[in-house]
């Protein structure tokens, strides 16, 4: 089919943040231990019990922000297990994942130096579902106080001198489920009682993030904003895209057909109609934008793959995938004024991953490479972006192509283009209007030939990105072919 689209870049709008760009990482099948952490005597080549090979793919992807420790696993998280000498540290059933014994090796000074290492800022999330107020007050304490106080003498002792900065601090998870089965009403007085005592140390500000809503239920928003806006920075917001349904079978990751790839794409495009929902009422309470929403779970979730423990989330990840994950940036960046951070589920061997391992080997998956892609949206300003599909448009079931475009403080002008459509290819007629003629236009593509294309530790580099040459520009306007189930960056400077 045949596009027009519109990129207006003379009305820059709210800055992207970086910080959409975030990951999560759980306690979790093999998502700390195995994919991250090996310990420092592992044969696996590491740095300081990080697998070198995972931490330098990371670093490439710019990750600004890492939460952690979970998910469901931060209710039943008790932080003190996990400091000390690690052989002395208790151990615990991982019982949401598993039933696993957690040995805690990978705890506060572990994931904070792999932040270190990653150049990335912590996003720690706080037990509320079975932690004490004390517990989480002490736990900033212990990170962050630079004075002489019991918290700040057991950090010394376990090695740590210097406070770490930690920002970002999330008040429980899924409240409203495995976070304590709350209502929104209690929650939200829980909320303000557990913040209170979340301390400002120094110069370390924080920001406070509320465990927000699941999906579609709009009431607990509506609640914890009219309770509790002016004791949050950001309430979170947590929705993930299964073509099928969460508790009868949610689909495959690799063996599936055209209806689940159409019901993928739709049910990935319902995020802007969450978010678009969401955030009407939070305007309502706080018409200035003060307080982020925060989609700190996000991502494709299918039926684990045959053959691994259930519990351990582990699935594939093909193209399908990358094409879900660029349309929901685009639309992350879209509502970049209201979206102050997103965190895709979960970073290394866990749902939509960005690397798999297997002892010492590892992947990166097409995911990943989106990722990679889309870091010139991190920070740059928000440019309108208008798609005209004509009278053929509005007979699809979903829209063919999605997008979004920002511009970078030098000046280039970055361009994002989905084709989601399995099968039929895109015609675009790109106007940029208000750039000047003459410019000069780069693209990078992912794309492939099967709907379940996907990299292996035999065929790493099936998915891979290549340079995008579909295209014909006078500077300012262009002609492009996008294959189907496409993502493709242009960079015009
Ligand atoms: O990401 C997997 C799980 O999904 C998280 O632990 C939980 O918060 C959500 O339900």
């Amino acid at each position: 089919m045949k596009y027009n689209v519109t990129v207006n870049a003379d009305q820059q709008k709210a800055v992207i943040s970086r910080h959409i760009y975030g990951q999560f990482s759980e306690h979790l099948g093999r998502g700390i231990y195995e994919g991250l952490w090996v310990g420092e005597e592992s044969e696996v080549p590491n740095t300081n019990g990080i697998r070198t090979d995972v931490l330098e793919a990371l670093r490439a992807l710019n990750i600004p922000v890492l939460r952690w420790p979970g998910g469901c696993f931060a209710d039943e998280y008790h932080w003190k297990d996990g400091i000390g000498p690690r052989e002395e540290r208790k151990r615990m059933v991982n019982t949401h994942w598993g039933g696993v014994v957690e040995n805690n090796h990978f705890g506060t000074h572990e994931f904070l130096l792999l932040c270190e290492m990653l150049g990335t800022e912590p996003y720690i999330c706080g037990n509320v579902g079975s932690g004490s107020v004390q517990e989480m007050s002490e736990w900033m304490e212990y990170m962050t106080f630079d004075g002489k106080s019991p918290m700040t003498d057991l950090r010394r002792e376990n090695g740590r001198r210097d406070p770490w900065h930690v920002t970002y601090f999330g008040v429980g998870n899924e409240n409203w489920g495995c976070g304590g089965h709350m209502r929104p009403e209690f929650y939200a007085d829980l909320y303000r009682q557990y913040q209170t005592y979340v301390r400002e140390y120094g110069d370390n500000k924080l920001y406070k993030i509320a465990g927000g809503a699941n999906v579609d239920d709009y009431r607990w928003t509506e609640v914890l904003m009219r309770e509790a806006a002016p004791f949050m920075d950001g309430l979170s917001l947590h929705y993930y895209t299964i073509p099928g349904d969460f508790w009868e079978g949610k689909g495959s990751a690799l063996d599936f057909d055209k209806t689940e790839w159409d019901l993928t794409m739709q049910h990935a495009l319902h995020m802007d109609t969450l978010i678009s929902r969401h955030r009407a009422i939070m305007d309502s309470w706080d018409p200035e934008e003060k307080v982020g929403l925060i989609v700190d779970e996000w991502g494709t979730w299918f039926d684990p793959e045959p053959g691994t423990t259930p519990g351990f989330l582990y699935q594939q990840n093909t193209i399908r995938d990358a094409v879900a994950a660029g349309v929901t940036l685009n639309i992350f960046n879209q509502h970049a004024s209201r979206v102050h951070m997103a965190n895709i589920a979960q970073m290394v061997n866990v749902l939509q991953a960005m690397v798999h391992t297997d002892k010492d080997n590892m992947f990166l998956t097409p995911t990943y490479h989106v990722f990679h892609m889309y870091q010139v949206h991190q920070d740059a300003a928000l440019l309108p972006l208008h798609i005209d599909a004509g009278q053929d448009g509005a007979a699809r079931m979903y829209p063919q192509i999605h997008g979004s475009a920002s511009r970078r403080d030098d000046g280039r002008v970055h361009i994002s283009l989905c084709n989601l459509d399995a099968e039929e290819a895109a015609h675009i007629t790109l106007d940029t209007r208000g750039l000047t003629d003459g410019l000069s236009w780069k693209g990078t593509i992912l794309s492939a030939d099967h709907k379940d294309a996907h990299n292996t530790f035999d065929d790493p580099e099936h998915v891979r990105p290549e340079a995008f040459h579909d295209f014909k520009t006078d500077g300012r306007t262009a002609e492009l072919r996008l294959p189907p189930m496409s993502v493709v960056v242009l960079a015009l400077s």
